[in-house]
C-alpha cells in the first residue's frame, strides 16, 4: 500500500494543495500527517478544509497546541505573533478539530505497524529528532517493542534512515521547508518492503507569500524563497 506523508504545513493551503495533487497522481491509497497544521502563514482555515478531504492519521504539533492555548510559551516573536493571528483567524470547527489531535498514533497500516509523532516518541509535541540521532540506541530508548515504521516531523528536514528492522522518516515540511530547497517536501511510503522515498513539489510561493505580508511579518514570507 502507498501512503502519502506530510508534516508541517503551517497554515501554507497554497503548498499543501500542490502536494495532494502529486499525492493524488501518485496513487496513494492512506495519509499520514505528523502534525504542525497551523503557524506562520496566513491560510489555516483552507488548510484544514484540504487535509480533511484526505481524512489523514494526524497528531497534534506544537503550533497546533500553541494555537489551541490562550498562553503558550516557548515560541520565538515571529511564531508567537503568527500563532495569536491564526488563533484569531481559526473558526470554531477548525479550533475543535486541533483541540482533538492526538499526541501519538501506534496503529497497524498496510500490514505495518505505524508509529506517528510530531517532535519524539518520548517528547512528541516539542523535542527534534534530526537523522544524526537515529540509531539504534535512538529506538532501544524510545520504544520497548519498536514499530517497523516511525515517522516524525518538527524539523522542517526530510530523511528516510533504515535501523534494524525499523524504517524511520521525516517528509521534511510542507508549508516552510528548512533544506535550502524552497520546493514544498513530503513523501511516498510503501509498505510492502516498507521503504520511503523524500519528494518535492514546486507551488506558488508567491501566492502564500503576498496574502502572508498582508496580516504578518515580512520575513516569515521572505524564507519561503530561499527553503529556510
Ligand atoms: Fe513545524
Amino acid at each position: 500500500m502507498k501512503i502519502g506523508v506530510l508534516s508541517d504545513i503551517h497554515s501554507n493551503a497554497v503548498a499543501l494543495e500542490a502536494v495532494l495533487s502529486r499525492l493524488e497522481d501518485a496513487n496513494v491509497e492512506e495519509y499520514i500527517c505528523a502534525g504542525d497544521v497551523v503557524g506562520y502563514y496566513s491560510r489555516p482555515n483552507e488548510t484544514i478544509s484540504l487535509l480533511k478531504e484526505v481524512n489523514p492519521l494526524i497528531v497534534r504539533g506544537n503550533h497546533d497546541e500553541g494555537v489551541t492555548t490562550e498562553t503558550p510559551t516557548s515560541f520565538n516573536y515571529y511564531a508567537k505573533r503568527s500563532l495569536d493571528w491564526n488563533r484569531r483567524e481559526l473558526t470554531e470547527e477548525g479550533m475543535r478539530f486541533l483541540r482533538r489531535l492526538p499526541p501519538t498514533i501506534r496503529t497497524e497500516i498496510g500490514g505495518r505497524e505505524v508509529f506517528i509523532a510530531h517532535g519524539s516518541p518520548r517528547n512528541p509535541i516539542s523535542e527534534y529528532i534530526h537523522e544524526e540521532d537515529i540509531s539504534e540506541e535512538f529506538l532501544d530508548y524510545s520504544f520497548e517493542n519498536p514499530p517497523e515504521v516511525v515517522v516524525l516531523g518538527h524539523t522542517h528536514k526530510p530523511y528516510v534512515k533504515k535501523v534494524g528492522d525499523t524504517l524511520v522518516l521525516n517528509p521534511g515540511s510542507v508549508g516552510q521547508p528548512r533544506d535550502r530547497d524552497p520546493r514544498a517536501s513530503f513523501a511516498v511510503l510503501e509498505t510492502e518492503k516498507p521503504s520511503a522515498e523524500i519528494r518535492k513539489a514546486w507551488y506558488n510561493v508567491d501566492e502564500i507569500a503576498e496574502h502572508t505580508k498582508e496580516y504578518l511579518p515580512r520575513k516569515l514570507a521572505d524564507r519561503l524563497y530561499e527553503g529556510k
